[in-house]
């Protein structure tokens, strides 16, 4: 069974503290998606943050006042969140949105728009040895600290964000219908400024070189440690205590060989291997 602290709607868990399901519900059938919104879609612990900081600078030009000043979830605020749903809508174009939505239940009026979406997928070894620590530090998630019992609950999608398997197959699958950019954590690893130029070719930013050694630079792994208003040291404890475990943390590719036994190995290749097989993309971590 999943834990008591989610809401589950339609496959998809969220912490029950924070999320409910008329949001959900109202996301999905009434919001009113415009051509000019950005998305940086995820499921958690792919790099979301990372591509917050990536299109604050990417929109100021490299310039690091806002991304510097701002808190991330003010600079791209999450969709989803009942929160922020009012101040979203009456933000000013273009808006940029984060979104940890499987498409299932993304907002209709997103399929006839033309906004555009970028959805960063992460290794899911990965994933899991990020969300294992992140739930040291989150306040919400504290049924989730031992990785071995973590590993068939993420494998039946009973974790944060529900089944991994279930999201990449689902925004896989619409590539083709709508405006989606996909982008792996660990093209971002390999080639950061490379990936950069990619978002900024997707969005139709011309940046000359100066802005795009400024993206890059202020979106390295230590940069956003340093950074306040990223690093997630100025959340109340209660919900995010960093000093438990860094919320930008390690930022590598493989970090899950550290902490699988042989036995979750086996456990998870058997799972993963039948799970992706309809899944028509070669994922870089299986080249
Ligand atoms: P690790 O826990 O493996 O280090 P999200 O923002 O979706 O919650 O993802 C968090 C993960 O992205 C963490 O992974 C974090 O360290 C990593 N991350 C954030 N910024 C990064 C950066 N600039 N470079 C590399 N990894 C980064």
């Amino acid at each position: 069974m999943a834990s008591s602290n989610f809401v589950e709607h339609r496959g998809f868990l969220m912490p029950s503290k924070y999320y409910d399901i008329n949001t959900f519900e109202y996301i999905c059938n009434e919001f009113q998606v415009r051509d000019q919104d950005v998305f940086n879609i995820t499921y958690p612990k792919s790099g979301t943050t990372w591509m917050q900081e990536i299109l604050t600078l990417i929109q100021s030009d490299g310039d690091t006042t806002i991304s510097h000043t701002v808190p991330n979830w003010e600079r791209v605020p999450w969709l989803e969140l009942p929160l922020f749903v009012k101040k979203l809508e009456s933000q000013h174009s273009p808006r940029f949105l984060a979104s940890h939505l499987p498409v299932h239940l993304f907002p209709k009026s997103f399929f006839t728009s033309k906004a555009k979406a970028i959805y960063t997928v992460r290794n899911p070894r990965d994933v899991l040895v990020s969300l294992h620590y992140f739930s040291k530090a989150a306040g919400f998630l504290d049924e989730l600290d031992n990785i071995e019992e973590l590993l068939p609950k993420f494998l039946k999608g009973e974790v944060f964000g529900g089944s991994w398997f279930e999201h990449v197959r689902g925004w896989l699958g619409v590539r083709d219908q709508v405006n989606l950019l996909i982008l792996t954590y660990e093209e971002l690893l390999q080639d950061l400024r490379g990936s950069v130029m990619r978002i900024c070719n997707f969005l139709g930013r011309e940046l000359n070189e100066a802005a795009i050694d400024s993206v890059v630079e202020n979106t390295t792994l230590k940069s956003m440690k340093d950074n306040k208003m990223s690093n997630h040291s100025t959340v109340n404890k209660e919900i995010i205590d960093v000093q438990k475990s860094p919320f930008i943390r390690k930022g590598i590719s493989g970090d899950w060989r550290n902490h699988f036994t042989p036995a979750m190995i086996e456990s998870f290749d058997a799972t993963y291997k039948e799970a992706i097989k309809d899944i028509n993309f070669k994922f870089i971590w299986d080249q």
